[in-house]
């Protein structure tokens, strides 16, 4: 017994000793500009190539085909998977099970409530070591087709009605057991929303990636990030009618973005390619950005929608 546990260590020793290495991108480019990036995790599996763009976040189950294609046209472009770490989705079991090997009964008795306007969709007790399972095999799948990082969402559910009692510690353990496992891997991560964890967190995580900080005023609790890691974020054109929040005006949280040093994009809840970045948008309309860096207090606008800002081709 002791000789035999001798011998794995040995074995094991000299790849534990070899440090491991993984993607971690700079907030800036050498001229000082914002790393150009794309949120696109729908538009049925086309990603939409832009050129210039450097980081694109897509969905896990795109990025098997999508990799290639954008690295063909981009060698140097970088790819953040998406997954759901905190939930189950119906309409990922088949893809699980041929890609992954994980089979349905894998989830034994972890699958919660139904997430609300998101149909299809259950909150998971991510204490349980199941789930810890099947996300060690979405990782390595994430790893295996060639992703540079990763953003698992629904990382928060002990802010939601997910069914089980989730501690704020169980999500923080869930969340550092996710960054070591893609680090061990050879993989970035970013910490998707989940605001009250960042004090614990942000180092652990190469960058945040955020949806809506803006229309909730809470993004300055970001700048507890190291200054060189980026923090990505979107907010929505049509927020309003799709989640029941206000819809923020680009014209004033842009410039606001823009000086923090964070990429935010403007785009439509749907995620597809459509979008700007608060860059190209300050760019565009550069009166109207400086107008904005003016106001003070609430960052909302009225309760409409602006997608019409929001042109076809993506500008980012
Ligand atoms: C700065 O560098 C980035 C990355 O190389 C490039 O995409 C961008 O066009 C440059 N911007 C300017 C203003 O030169
Ligand atoms: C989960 O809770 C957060 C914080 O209250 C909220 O912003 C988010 O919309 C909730 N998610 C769902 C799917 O209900
Ligand atoms: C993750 O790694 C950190 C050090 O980087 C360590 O302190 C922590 O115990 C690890 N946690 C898990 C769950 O592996």
């Amino acid at each position: 017994m002791y000789l035999a546990l001798l011998a794995v260590l040995a074995a094991v020793a000299p790849a534990a000793a070899a440090a491991p290495t993984w993607w971690r991108p700079k907030r800036f480019n050498k001229n000082g500009s914002l790393l150009r990036f794309n949120y696109q995790l729908s538009d049925s599996g086309s990603i939409t190539y832009v050129p210039g763009v450097q980081v694109y976040a897509i969905d896990f189950d795109t990025a098997k085909t999508a990799i290639p294609v954008l690295k063909k046209k981009n060698p140097a472009a970088r790819v953040i998977c998406y997954f759901s770490a905190g939930s189950w989705e119906d309409y990922r079991v088949a893809y699980d099970k041929s890609r992954r090997g994980i089979q349905p009964s894998d989830w034994g008795a972890t699958l919660g409530e139904d997430m609300e306007g998101w149909e299809g969709e259950r909150w998971v007790d991510v204490r349980s070591a199941a789930v810890r399972r099947i996300m060690v095999k979405r990782l390595k799948y994430c790893k295996s087709i060639g992703c540079d990082g990763v953003d698992p969402d629904n990382v928060n559910g002990h802010e939601n009605d997910s069914g089980f009692a989730l501690t704020q510690s169980d999500l923080i353990k869930f969340n550092t057991f996710l960054a070591n496992t893609s680090h061990r891997l050879g993989m970035g991560i970013g910490l998707k929303n989940g605001l009250d964890m960042v004090g614990a967190l942000h180092r652990h995580f190469d960058w945040a990636l955020n949806e809506e900080c803006n229309v909730f005023g809470e993004c300055d609790v970001y700048e507890k990030f190291a200054a060189t890691k980026p923090i990505f974020g979107v907010e929505y054109c049509n927020a309003y009618a799709e989640l029941g929040v206000d819809t923020p005006d680009p014209a004033c949280f842009c410039p606001r973005m823009i000086k923090a040093g964070y990429q935010f994009l403007f785009k439509r809840v749907d995620l597809g390619a459509a979008g700007i970045s608060c860059t190209e948008y300050c760019a565009k309309y550069p009166a109207q950005c400086a107008a904005g860096a003016k106001k003070t207090g609430s960052c909302k606008a009225p309760k409409t929608n602006m997608c019409s800002l929001v042109p076809s081709a993506p500008q980012l």
